[in-house]
């Protein structure tokens, strides 16, 4: 096998970034098929810790390609920042990225809607990244998107906007108190922005057709989790995009084959940011632990996660929706001197078990989870890279989750580095992806 899928199996925040930085060496393109700069992806190398939001996390190997898919959005505002902190970090991005002409973009007034949406909604907001992409991939399926291609005409953008303007989206800016915006003046930004990322912008579909033809290694990058999908998540409050391993196909226009295994990043434990159903919440001292032990705040928004315990009716489903092969367990060392642990290992509506995270249907508020409780373990875990070097209780927390999961363990993170992994401890990642 050639070609390997790294997804979130929670809520998003699970470390993807670093595993993919982990990983892309082995591959000739690391893609970003869905998402946009809500999207917090952190990378920590060199005593240096770089947050990535629209540029996949293999863009700090050399010879390694980043490709951007049609199904993402773009901020070029917020992608110009990034580029420009790749800058600073020495790496300049042409000839190593390409941005797909058909990813659409997410304008000023994108955000507007988004963070002018959430404010109306007071309690009830979803709680997003107000970084406009819900209004953006509205547009998209509403025909009024604007995508990068687009771009290249500033004339032409205005008068798109023009047009969308005067079949009412201007009215829904003045019912939300959002400025509405005037194309000619959008029409020099767009210029700005071109000129910046003209370079970096083609026709992604077809490299990664002639990449997956010449049977050269892919790895498709998810973003934010498979329990924030817009189908299959805690909908309504999940993201706009598909984020599970069946997206990939649909947003980057290749055979659903082409995606051969498939990784799911899990935390030790869980965390959610921004509102809706959290079965394994803890809102008191425990969740407050995790939440400092593990520096739980977003790298998006800085906001604080909340937290909670490992959820195996959650993973038990985020394997089946997306294919799990294997999980990837991260941020292993923050549970050390927590002791007893626990793990839901099934829920309980109105004191009858509930066999399938797809089972509850809306009734969150009367979920009791059914807790299985785990001995804990002091050692810190930060220097150990073999499975044989963790202490006992650690084994046997990973081994249950595995089992409870129903897929092996191919990687286990320490630390926040990327020296701080146990790397393929069982081969399985080896086994599967030939690798470059
Ligand atoms: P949106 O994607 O900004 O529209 O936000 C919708 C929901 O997804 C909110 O609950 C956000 O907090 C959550 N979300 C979006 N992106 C991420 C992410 O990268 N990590 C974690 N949560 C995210």
């Amino acid at each position: 096998m050639n070609n390997l899928a790294v997804v979130g199996a929670q809520w998003g925040d699970e470390g993807k970034g670093k595993v993919v930085d982990l990983l892309a060496p082995r591959f000739s393109a690391v893609v970003r098929f869905q998402g946009g700069p809500n999207a917090g992806h952190t990378v920590v190398f060199g005593g240096r810790t770089h947050a990535l939001h629209h540029i996949p996390s293999g863009i700090f190997h050399d010879g390694v390609r980043c490709l951007v898919g049609a199904g993402a959005l773009v901020d070029p505002e917020r992608l110009i920042e990034e580029l420009d902190g790749l800058g600073e970090a020495g790496i300049d991005p042409v000839g190593r990225l390409l941005l797909s002409a058909k990813a659409h973009v997410i304008l000023p007034l994108h955000r507007a809607l988004d963070g002018a949406m959430e404010a109306r909604l007071g309690t009830s907001a979803i709680g997003t990244t107000r970084r406009g992409i819900g209004p953006a991939y509205a547009a998209k399926a509403q025909r009024w998107g604007v995508r990068l291609g687009d771009l290249a005409d500033g004339a032409r953008v205005a008068a798109e906007l023009d047009r969308a303007l005067a079949a009412g989206v201007a009215d829904w800016c003045r019912a939300l108190g959002a400025e509405v915006p005037e194309p000619e003046r959008v029409a020099e930004q767009v210029a700005v922005w071109w000129e910046r990322l003209e370079p970096l912008v083609g026709n992604v579909t077809r490299e990664l057709h002639e990449t997956l033809e010449a049977g050269r290694p892919v790895l498709f990058e998810g973003a934010q989790g498979a329990l924030l999908d817009v189908d299959h998540g805690t909908y309504p409050f999940v993201t706009s995009s598909s984020t599970v391993a069946g997206g990939i196909p649909a947003s980057l226009g290749i055979a659903p084959r082409a995606v051969e295994a498939v990784l799911g990043i899990v935390k030790a434990y869980a965390t959610r940011v921004g509102a809706g159903p959290f079965p394994t919440e803890d809102t008191g001292s425990l969740g407050d632990a995790l939440r400092e032990a593990g520096r739980e705040f977003g790298t998006t928004t800085g906001r604080p996660r909340r937290c909670g315990w490992f959820d195996a009716v959650a993973a038990r489903y985020a394997v089946r929706i997306n294919g799990l092969d294997a999980l990837a367990v991260t941020k292993f060392d923050v549970l050390s001197g927590i002791d007893p642990l626990r793990i839901a290992v099934g829920y309980a509506l109105d004191g009858d078990p509930v066999g399938d995270f797809s089972d509850v249907g809306d009734a969150w508020d009367r979920l009791e989870p059914i807790w299985e409780e785990l001995p804990g373990w002091s050692e810190p875990l930060t220097a150990v890279r073999r499975l044989e070097d963790l202490p006992a209780g650690a084994r046997r927390y990973l081994d249950r989750v595995a089992e409870l999961a129903g897929v092996p363990v191919a990687l286990v993170s320490v630390g926040p580095d990327r020296e701080q992994t146990i790397v393929d401890p069982r081969g399985l990642l080896s086994a599967w992806i030939a690798g470059r």
